[in-house]
């Protein structure tokens, strides 16, 4: 194998560290810093580009520290742990400014602020973890491979989820399922400060296997699917609000999710960007979410907007519209909140047929972005769109597209989601060019 002396130039997104081969050739290496001389394997080599692996740190960064979680080099959670965190977040704002150089951004970039997380650990709301048997593990697929890395704790969850990790590994039936169970999620109702398991099984699992899950693993609700889109549960049928989550949002509303359902990870964070989404429609008519989910962002819009008249949310996934529609019932919004199980496609599509015009329009999509929408917001956006990712690439792709279509770019946040790992959050928002 080739080894080769490198000094590193950046971070890139995705954590890795860029440097160049003495051929002038771009290598790629994980666990560096900027500025770093350090000695590397060269494992895959293309024509443009190379993979290499860290062996030695020749010259080291004053930035760099001792990761703290065990698993950190053979993991493929995290990508930043091996740094400051002011350090992470200065990163990561370069980062961002290079994908809008790199995509053809002209002129300064409106970067008003990058909002940390006050904890760069336990943040996480949830966890997804593989299960295996023979032997028995649960963990995340290590860095660059398809294999599983057993995982007995992890720094980035809630210590609730962490514990509720134990109590499982701890369970003798849910090891003995293990066989038959696939993936596992661990979600935290932040409320009553429980968790809730949601599994997928080969096949069906017997009450009395479920009874003793729901005792020994201390949960709040059980939840599994086995084929089709809804899970089986709640265990126990009489749990609480259908075994839903808990979750607090701001003026004391109350979110009744369904485990599944998505929630934002960094609920803290998620607060934030909720806050500055509605300081942005405080004062609207009318407003359209177009990947709204359970109604995350418009639901504070609608408690603290007097004057709101027509704002609707549409997703695809009905099971978050149901926890929508339940949430504003039990908050006593029933009737203010059009949520409707539609794509967003669909509903821009009716509202340009309609000539409907909205003050504000919300995108949060998938990783994917909206590439196909932003040919019809010219119709019926008024004045505003935010647009929320937590994929900067297609995020920086689709605010150039909008800038195409008569928009300009008016202000940029960055809300760390996901510290200690390469991922963020990107809130845009643009206006009508004048
Ligand atoms: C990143 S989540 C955001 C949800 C919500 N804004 C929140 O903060 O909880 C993206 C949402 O887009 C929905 N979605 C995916 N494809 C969609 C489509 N074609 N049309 C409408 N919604 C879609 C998903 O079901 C999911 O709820």
């Amino acid at each position: 194998m080739k080894t080769e002396i490198v000094t590193i130039e950046k971070i890139v997104f995705g954590g890795d560290g860029l440097g160049r081969l003495k051929n002038g050739k771009v290598v790629f290496v994980p666990y560096v810093l900027p500025g770093e001389k350090v000695k590397v394997n060269i494992n895959e080599e293309h024509q443009d580009y190379a993979f290499g692996e860290l062996v030695e740190i020749l010259e080291e960064s004053e930035d760099r520290i001792s990761p703290p979680c065990q698993y950190y080099f053979s993991c493929g959670g995290c990508q930043f742990q091996h740094l400051s965190y002011d350090k992470e977040l200065s990163l990561k704002e370069e980062v961002l400014k290079e994908l809008f150089r790199r995509q053809g951004f002209k002129g300064e970039l409106p970067l008003k602020e990058i909002v940390p997380s006050s904890s760069p650990f336990f943040y996480r709301n949830k966890l997804r973890l593989h299960v295996l048997s023979h032997p028995f593990r649960m963990g995340f697929v290590k860095r660059r491979t398809h294999e599983v890395l057993e995982i007995k704790r992890c720094l980035l969850g809630d210590e609730e989820l962490n514990r509720t990790l134990d109590l499982l590994y701890q369970c003798d039936t849910w090891r003995l399922l293990s066989e038959r169970i696939k993936r596992v999620r661990l979600e935290k109702s932040l409320i009553d400060n429980r968790v809730t398991l949601l599994f997928w099984s080969l096949f069906p699992i017997n009450k009395e296997d479920l009874e003793r899950i729901y005792r020994e693993a201390g949960v709040k609700s059980i939840f599994y699917y086995t084929k089709g889109a809804r899970p089986h549960g709640p265990y126990p049928p009489d749990a609480p609000y259908g075994g839903r989550k808990l979750m607090p949002a701001m003026f004391e509303l109350i979110y009744y999710v369904q485990p599944g359902v998505f929630t934002q990870s960094n609920w803290e964070i998620n607060l934030k960007i909720m806050q500055h989404v509605f300081a942005l429609g405080v004062d609207v008519e009318a407003v359209l979410d177009l990947h709204s989910g359970m109604g995350n962002f418009l639901l504070p819009l609608v408690k603290g907007n007097n004057l709101a008249r027509e704002f609707i949310g549409v997703d695809t996934d009905p099971q978050a519209i149901e926890d929508g529609l339940y949430t504003a019932e039990r908050n006593g919004l029933n009737g203010r909140l059009d949520l409707q199980r539609k794509s967003s496609m669909e509903a821009l599509y009716e509202a340009v047929q309609e000539v409907k015009k909205y003050d504000l329009i919300l995108l949060d999509p998938p990783r994917g972005g909206c590439r196909e929408l932003i040919r019809l917001l010219p119709d019926v956006a008024v004045s505003k769109i935010v647009y929320i990712s937590c994929d900067p690439p297609t995020l920086v792709r689709d605010v150039l597209l909008l800038e195409k279509v008569g928009f300009y770019l008016k202000d940029l946040i960055i809300f760390d989601m996901f510290p200690r790992t390469y991922h963020f959050e990107v809130f845009a928002l643009l206006e009508k060019s004048p």
